[in-house]
C-alpha cells in the first residue's frame, strides 16, 4: 500500500501540501477531485520522489520514497505514471516507445522487452498501431500509448494526472474505459480528475484536496453523494452548474 502521512511540501516560502494524510489501498482506484491549485499533480510527484517534501513520511510498500539510501529506479518501477500531456519519443514506433524503459531501466533483453511491449499495445486495444510514430495516433491512442508504456514496467501502482484533460471529448471514453479495464484486474490506483462522473461510476474512493490539505476523504457514496466538507459541496455544486 502507500502510506501518506503529515506530508508538508513547499516551493519556496510556500506552503503547497500542508499535512497530507492518505492510505492507498492494494487493488483500490482512488480518485483525487479538488480545484485547480489545491495540490494533486504536487502530491503526485512527491509519492513518484519527483519532488522532495519538507515533513511527513510517504511509504510504497514499507519503502520510505524520500529517505536519502532508496533506490528510487527501483521505488519507480513500482509506480507507472501517466501526465495530461504525454511526450513519447517522436521518432519511435508505438512499439518501440513502450519497449525502451523495460530493456534500458528494466534490464531486459531487446527481444523481452519486444515481446513486453506488443503485449501491453494488444492490452491497451493498439495492437494494430505497434509500428506507427506516435504523430500518426489519435490524442486518445496517445494516452492509451502512454498507460501501455507505464504498463510495460510492471508496476504495482498507477498514478494518473488528468489524462483526459487535453482530449478531444470523442476520444475521452477510450481511455476512461482502458482504466476501468485496469481496475477490473486489480491494480492499485490514483487518478486525478476533474470527471465526476468517472469518479462516481468507477473509483472506489474518493478523497477532496482543498488547499493542500484532504478536506475529506470516503467511499464515493459518502464525499460524492454525502459531502460533508463544505468544500466538497461547493465544488460538487459547481460542477452541476
Ligand atoms: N514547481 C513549482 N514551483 C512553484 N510553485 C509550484 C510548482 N508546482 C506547483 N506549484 C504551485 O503549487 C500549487 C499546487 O499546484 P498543483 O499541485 O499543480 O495543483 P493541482 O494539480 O491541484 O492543480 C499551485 O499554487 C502551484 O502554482
Ligand atoms: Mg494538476
Amino acid at each position: 500500500m502507500i502510506e501518506i502521512r503529515g506530508v508538508r511540501k513547499q516551493f519556496g516560502n510556500i506552503e503547497i501540501l500542508k499535512g497530507i494524510d492518505l492510505d492507498v489501498n492494494k487493488g483500490e482506484l482512488l480518485c483525487l477531485l479538488g480545484a485547480s491549485g489545491s495540490g494533486k499533480s504536487t502530491l503526485l510527484q512527491c509519492i513518484n520522489a519527483l519532488e522532495p517534501i519538507q515533513g511527513g513520511h510517504i511509504k510504497v510498500d514499507g519503502i520510505d520514497v524520500h529517505d536519502r539510501k532508496t533506490d528510487l529506479n527501483k521505488l519507480r518501477q513500482k509506480l507507472g505514471i501517466v501526465f495530461q500531456q504525454f511526450n513519447a519519443f517522436p521518432h519511435l514506433t508505438a512499439l518501440e516507445n513502450v519497449a525502451l524503459a523495460p530493456r534500458l531501466v528494466g534490464g531486459k533483453s531487446r527481444r523481452e522487452a519486444r515481446e513486453l511491449a506488443v503485449k501491453h499495445l494488444e492490452h491497451v486495444g493498439l495492437a494494430g498501431k505497434a509500428d506507427l510514430l506516435p504523430s500518426r495516433l489519435s490524442g486518445g491512442q496517445q494516452q492509451r500509448l502512454a498507460i501501455a508504456r507505464a504498463l510495460a514496467m510492471q508496476p504495482t501502482y498507477m498514478l494518473f494526472d488528468e489524462v483526459t484533460s487535453a482530449l478531444d471529448p470523442e476520444l475521452v471514453g477510450e481511455v476512461l474505459d482502458t482504466m476501468r479495464m485496469l481496475r477490473k484486474e486489480g491494480m492499485t490506483m490514483v487518478v486525478v480528475t476533474h470527471d465526476i462522473a468517472f469518479a462516481r461510476n468507477s473509483s472506489d474512493r474518493v478523497a477532496f484536496l482543498h488547499a493542500g490539505t484532504v478536506a475529506e476523504i470516503g467511499t464515493v457514496g459518502q464525499v460524492l453523494g454525502q459531502p460533508s466538507s463544505e468544500h466538497t459541496k461547493k465544488f460538487l455544486r459547481r460542477e452541476h452548474q
